[in-house]
C-alpha cells in the first residue's frame, strides 16, 4: 500500500496545487456535490459547460460532471486531454438511445431535421443536425423551418414541453431522465400547501404533470437567476438536488425545498440525487487529477461529425446573445 493511502490527504489544498501544476482547469456542473462545486473553476449547465470547454486554454480539461459532457469537451477540444473523476457517470437519457437503434428509427423519416438534446453519447450526436441544451432548446426548434418534420431525441419529457412551447409536432425519441422522472406533482403540492408562500420552480426535463404546477421552467442556470431575481422568500425546486448549494449561496436569506420524489409508488428520499452525477467524489477528483485518468479518447471521425451540430448550436446560441 502507498504511503499516501495512510495520511489523511487535504484533498482542496492537494487539488488546488496539481491544478496549477498542470495547467489544468475543473468544469463541474450544478448537479455536483457542494465540495466539488467548491473547488472547480467554472461552474455552469450543460451550455455553459460546453462554451467553457471550447474556449479553455488549460492543459487538460477535469470535468467534473459525467460522461457525454465530457466527451463534449473532448469533441470541442480534442487537443486537450479530457479527465472524468468516475468513469462509470453516465446517464438515463443516454442509455435510452444507442446510436445503432436509433439509427434505423432516423432511416424511416429520411427527410426528418434531427435535434439532440446534448445529454446523448457521441455517436448518436454523429447522426444529429443540431444539438441542444435546456437553455437554447427553444431557439434551436424554432431555428428549423416550420414545414420540416423534425425528430427530437433522447428526451421525451422536454420534447412535450418545447412541442407545446413552440407548436411544433416533433417526433419524440421515448426517452427520460430518471431523477425528473421521479418528481411527484401531487407530492409538490401538498408541500405547497404546507408552505404556500414558496414558489414552484421546475426543469424542462420533468414530466408535464410537475411543469403544469411551476409558476417558473428552465435550465440549471435559469432556475439559480429566477431564485435571485424573484421577491419570493421560498423556493420548491424540482431539479436535482446539487443545484440547491449555488442557490442558497446567491440568496442566503431566502429558503429553499428540492421538490419530493416517488420510486414504485413509495415516496423516494434519494432520488432527487443523480446516481450518475453524485459517483463523483472529491477522493475520485483528486486522482483523476493527479493520476490523468480515467481519460476520455474517441475515434477521429466520432469527434468530426459530432462536432458539426455541437458547433451549430453554438453559433444559433451565440446568435441570440445565449
Ligand atoms: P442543464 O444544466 O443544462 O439545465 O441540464 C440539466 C441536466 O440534467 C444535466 O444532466
Ligand atoms: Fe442524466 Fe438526469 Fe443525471 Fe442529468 S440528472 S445526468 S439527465 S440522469
Amino acid at each position: 500500500m502507498e504511503v499516501e493511502a495512510l495520511e489523511k490527504i487535504d484533498y482542496v489544498a492537494e487539488i488546488n496545487r496539481l491544478k496549477k501544476e498542470k495547467n489544468a482547469v475543473i468544469l463541474a456542473h450544478y448537479y455536483q456535490t457542494a465540495d466539488i462545486q467548491d473547488v472547480a473553476d467554472y461552474i455552469g449547465d450543460s451550455l455553459g459547460l460546453s462554451q467553457q470547454a471550447a474556449k479553455t486554454k488549460a492543459d487538460m480539461i477535469v470535468f467534473a460532471g459525467v460522461r457525454f459532457m465530457a466527451e463534449t469537451a473532448k469533441i470541442l477540444s480534442p487537443d486537450k486531454k479530457v479527465v472524468l473523476p468516475d468513469i462509470n457517470a453516465g446517464c438515463s437519457l443516454e442509455e435510452s438511445a444507442p446510436a445503432d437503434v436509433f439509427s434505423a428509427f432516423k432511416a424511416k423519416h429520411p427527410d426528418a431535421v434531427v435535434i439532440s438534446y446534448v445529454n446523448c453519447s457521441a455517436e448518436l450526436k454523429t447522426l444529429t443536425d443540431i444539438v441542444c441544451t435546456s437553455t437554447n432548446a427553444v431557439k434551436i426548434v424554432e431555428s428549423v423551418p416550420r414545414d420540416k418534420q423534425i425528430i427530437f431525441a433522447p428526451d421525451k419529457n422536454l420534447g412535450d414541453y418545447l412541442n407545446r412551447k413552440t407548436g411544433r409536432d416533433m417526433i419524440l425519441w421515448d426517452g427520460a431522465c430518471m431523477v425528473h422522472e421521479a418528481f411527484s406533482a401531487e407530492m409538490i403540492t401538498d408541500l405547497k400547501a404546507k408552505h404556500p408562500d414558496a414558489e414552484i420552480i421546475a426543469h424542462p426535463e420533468s414530466e408535464k404533470p410537475v411543469l403544469d404546477v411551476a409558476s417558473y421552467i428552465g435550465s440549471t442556470t435559469g432556475l439559480l437567476k429566477y431564485t435571485m431575481s424573484s421577491p419570493s422568500k421560498e423556493f420548491i425546486v424540482a431539479t436535482e438536488s446539487g443545484i440547491l448549494h449555488q442557490m442558497k449561496k446567491a440568496s442566503p436569506d431566502k429558503k429553499f425545498h428540492v421538490a419530493p420524489t416517488v420510486k414504485n409508488g413509495y415516496a423516494c428520499q434519494a432520488c432527487q440525487d443523480c446516481p450518475h452525477m453524485k459517483l463523483n467524489t472529491m477522493e475520485k477528483l483528486y486522482y483523476c487529477l493527479k493520476n490523468e485518468t480515467p481519460e476520455i479518447t474517441l475515434p477521429e471521425d466520432v469527434i468530426r461529425d459530432a462536432k458539426a451540430p455541437i458547433d451549430r448550436m453554438l453559433e444559433i446560441s451565440a446568435k441570440f446573445g445565449l
